[in-house]
């Protein structure tokens, strides 16, 4: 197939880059105006100038005109927790009354709410309630996503959790990511033993899950009010024999360990990071470890959003993610979160593409495959109606902008 008459491709990187750091996270310079793409099956096939192409090139192909529209690449989700029952809206009230996340959560609400409801929601409808959110985001432009479990927190609801995960990683074009989040908070069996929560995740979660073979990654909510430094190091160790590759939630409460806890782990990805002081950075920078922030949560919240621009200024490799989940970001609008990035975290509109793209694929572990435009990659990109520049993305950030998305190689439907 063929897309001809394209106003400019954004973000046509070399395939030796796979992930950008600092300044070169800025990758408004790699782009071609005026142009053609062409895709083979799944994946992108090359592309070049209108002025080259010519009638015998396209003999043969499914052509498509993009009418004056741009090529960007899809959107990587690296952290979302879309697999969820019902809301939890009746919390939305308690919040615009004044009460904190912390407080909302201490009072028995928040994950353990969830969690109550996801007991209480059958395998199938769960699977449709979630299924629904990853249409909907695939239809925003997001092309690959993690999902992770955390609120069954028993063995049987975490297996429940992850079998739903495998189910849409199956279902769906996108690609999919399943991460296991034992650790999001302690099950109401345990409440007020948090210590044998911990003991009992290593003893029989973790070997439980293992064996059901779904799970890519763990994660731990490492914070303040939820699980110690030591406790994730000791779930990041047992996790460690069982092959899982940490991702995990740190920093987004306090300056609690987190990140350096996640970084000597070996850590994909640490997550959140709106407490971050130059420690934090220091350890981060050259780690390998990527810096994933959630505007949306911080937004939703009304907390401080993480330091983008500071730790772009040091050198990090920043992705950006949506978090997706019923108690602190209640959407998955990847198009809102390039915006967040850009107004609330001054990141300029090619830095913010490149966290919500390449690095985000590189804090999924699809480093190469994704992320930008580059032949042999995988033709996961959005078409966009005519748009005059591509910071007028995230700048009229209610405007529709989407013609068609295409997860590799198809129109998504
Ligand atoms: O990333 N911080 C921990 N977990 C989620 C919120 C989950 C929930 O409230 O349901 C987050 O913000
Ligand atoms: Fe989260």
């Amino acid at each position: 197939m063929y897309i001809v008459n394209i106003h400019r491709i954004h973000q046509t990187l070399p395939a030796t880059v796979t992930r950008l750091s600092g300044s070169a996270m800025d990758t408004s310079a790699a782009g071609i105006d005026d142009a053609w793409l062409r895709v083979d099956g799944d994946s992108i096939g090359a592309f070049g100038p209108m002025s080259v192409l010519t009638p015998d090139m396209l003999a043969g192909h499914e052509v498509t005109d993009a009418a004056g529209g741009d090529i960007v690449p899809g959107f990587c989700d690296s952290h979302t927790h879309i697999i969820y029952a019902g809301t939890r809206d009746g919390e939305f009230l308690d919040k615009i009354m004044g009460l904190s996340y912390e407080e909302i959560a201490a009072r028995g609400g928040g994950i353990l709410n969830s969690a109550d409801l996801l007991h209480s929601t059958s395998e199938d409808s769960l699977f449709e309630q979630s299924m629904e959110r990853a249409r909907e985001i695939m239809a925003k432009g997001t092309v690959a996503f993690e999902v992770k479990s955390g609120y069954g927190l028993t063995v049987e609801d975490e297996l429940k959790m992850l079998r739903v995960a495998a189910r849409i990683r199956e279902a769906v074009p996108a690609t999919v990511r399943i991460t296991f989040l034992g650790a999001h908070a302690v099950g109401r069996a345990y409440a007020g033993r948090q210590s044998e929560y911990v003991d009992m995740l290593i003893r029989d979660m973790l070997p439980a899950v293992a064996a059901q073979g779904v799970a890519d990654y763990v994660d731990v909510f490492c914070d303040r009010g939820f699980f110690t430094v030591d406790e994730t190091g000791r779930i990041l160790e047992a996790s460690a024999r069982y092959g899982l590759r940490p991702k995990i939630h740190a920093n987004e409460l306090d300056c609690s360990g987190g990140v350096q806890t996640g970084v000597r782990h070996g850590a994909l990805s640490v997550d959140h990071l709106e407490r971050m002081g130059d420690d934090e950075i220091d350890v981060l920078r050259g780690s390998g470890t990527v810096a994933t922030m959630l505007p949306g949560a911080s937004f939703f919240l009304g907390m401080p959003y993480a330091p983008a621009r500071r730790s772009v200024d040091a050198g990090l490799t920043v992705a950006l993610a949506s978090d997706y989940n019923p108690g602190s970001s209640p959407s998955g609008d990847m198009r809102m979160v390039w915006s967040l990035g850009c107004v609330k975290m001054r990141l300029t509109p090619a830095e913010a593409l490149s966290a919500c793209t390449l690095n985000g694929a590189a804090a999924l572990g699809l480093s190469g495959r994704l992320g930008a435009v580059t032949p042999g990659r995988e033709a996961s990109f959005t078409l966009t109606r005519p748009v005059p520049s591509l910071a007028f993305i995230p700048y009229a950030y209610t405007s529709p902008w989407i013609r068609q998305v295409y997860i590799k190689g198809k129109a998504l439907k």
